[in-house]
């Protein structure tokens, strides 16, 4: 028998005891052992009888857990830097081997919990902390382990692609949408993390350190959320051709530089992770043997991220069972240079509002000229009064040339507005 001390019993914590109990022959089967949770370390004794475990086995200090022997296993299902952090810290040095789904505590502390897990031979698995229950980090390290992967792509955070979605098939404005979503418990009362990318950063940091083999953090992450997008800016996307996505983007370039961005992007409709709508996740990923393949589900909920920490769990017994724990540890072995943004070279696609007289766009064009700034299309979208709304689509150009034109329109009598810029991502793909 394997026996388990799970930190937190909220919602992960509780689909991970109803999945235990659900399928506890088959996951007997598959792992070659009985796993019994032994300890629930929660705050709220309540959460833990609604789920009809023992009050025995209930605590609130994370000792009972630590200074357990029987207890192979710890499952933080907390959430946090700390006390988490400490806790799979100490759990590791008590040689347990550890289950997390906590984005937020890999994304920074990543090193120190695998070179602790290493020091001590254990086991340290986090499948349910990117893309919920959506197999990807366990797949990156192992099915994938023969590629050299050149990118990831992901959509990681569905509060945001369900805002998006909305916004896009009702034609409503992002405020409003994200009252909706919150109302209907889509989005957090606090959303913060999740419109503003920082959720997305957090996994594209921890997929991109597997995939590149190369530490990332979540400070090497440029990010930018989804508050600016407009209803225009949806409504022009498609006419053109596209759809707008929060994306989270790992590339790997010839020199070995690695560009790692969270931001809104321009996306071509016929793109595979165009069509990942409501609150799906997906992640593509491309590798010089596999090329292209997508992996998509549910990036949260209940019982989806359970099933990645019970996969996580099952994995740690099968070890057990022959001795082979630590075998999978950290895969960062180098440490490759981050592009910073100024330097990165994409299309891009640009709103602004201009007097409408002779000479105004030519001066427009002049300054992105001047700044190496190559235009691929202009649409002049409406007029009113003096002024007209201009729609541009750059070649391939470099951000910071952008940055600069910008800055010099955004000073010029001509330009009312720079309502927005976004990214393009994908289209290289399309027209190979
Ligand atoms: P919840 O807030 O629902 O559950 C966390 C539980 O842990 C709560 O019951 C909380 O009690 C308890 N807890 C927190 N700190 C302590 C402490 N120091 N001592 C005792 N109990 C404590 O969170 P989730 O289940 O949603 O998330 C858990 C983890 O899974 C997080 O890292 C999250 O990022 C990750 N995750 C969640 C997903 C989801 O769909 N929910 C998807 C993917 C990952 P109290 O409520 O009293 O604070
Ligand atoms: N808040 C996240 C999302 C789920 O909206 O995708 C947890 O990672």
């Amino acid at each position: 028998m394997i026996q388990i001390g799970l930190l937190g019993c909220g919602t992960v914590g509780s689909g991970v005891v109803k999945l235990l109990e659900k399928n506890a022959s088959t996951i007997a089967q598959r792992s070659g052992d009985e796993i019994v949770i032994r300890r629930v370390m929660e705050r709220d004794v309540e959460k833990c009888l609604a789920l009809g475990i023992d009050p025995q086995s209930i605590t609130s200090n994370f000792q009972d857990i630590i200074d357990d022997p029987e207890i192979d296993i710890v499952v933080e299902l907390m959430g946090g830097i700390e006390p988490a952090a400490d806790y799979i810290l100490q759990a590791m040095r008590h040689g347990k081997h550890v289950v997390t789904a906590n984005k937020d505590l890999i994304a920074v502390k990543g090193k120190e919990l695998f070179e602790t897990a290493e020091e001590h031979q254990v086991d340290f698995y986090f499948e349910a902390s990117v893309g919920g229950g959506i197999p990807i980090v366990y797949p990156l390290k192992q099915s994938l382990a023969g590629n050299q992967i050149q990118q990831v792509i992901g959509i990681l955070n569905g509060t945001t692609n369900y805002i998006l979605t909305k916004m896009s098939r009702e034609g409503l404005d992002y405020q409003q949408v994200l009252e909706e979503a919150q109302a209907l418990g889509y989005a957090e009362a606090d959303p913060t993390a999740d419109v503003s990318g920082l959720d997305a950063a957090r996994k594209i940091a921890i997929l991109s350190s597997i995939a590149f083999n190369s530490r990332i953090t979540l400070n090497d992450v440029y990010v930018e959320g989804i508050t600016g997008i407009t209803a225009e800016d949806i409504r022009y996307a498609r006419e053109l051709g596209f759809v707008i996505k929060l994306l989270a983007i790992a590339k790997e370039d010839e020199s070995g530089r690695i560009q790692i961005r969270v931001h809104p992007a321009f996306l071509p409709v016929n793109h595979p992770l165009a069509a990942v709508n409501d609150v799906f996740n997906a992640v593509f990923v491309q590798g010089d043997a596999v090329g292209e393949i997508m992996h998509f589900g549910r990036g949260a909920g209940q019982m989806p991220t359970a099933s990645a920490v019970v996969g996580d769990i099952i994995e740690i017994v099968r070890n057990l069972n022959h001795h082979t724990n630590g075998r999978i540890g950290c895969t960062c072995y180098e440490q490759k240079p981050i592009l910073s943004i100024d330097e990165l070279e994409v299309e891009y696609y640009i709103r602004m509002t201009v007097t409408d007289r002779p000479g105004v766009l030519a001066g427009i064009a002049s300054v992105f000229g001047n700044n190496d700034v190559s235009i691929a299309t202009v649409l002049q979208k409406s007029s009113d009064d003096d002024l007209a709304e201009l729609i541009m689509i750059t070649h391939r150009v470099r951000e910071k040339g952008l940055r600069d034109a910008l800055a010099i329109l955004s000073g010029m009598s001509i330009v009312g507005e720079i309502n927005s810029v976004i990214r393009l991502e994908g289209t290289q793909r399309v027209k190979a």
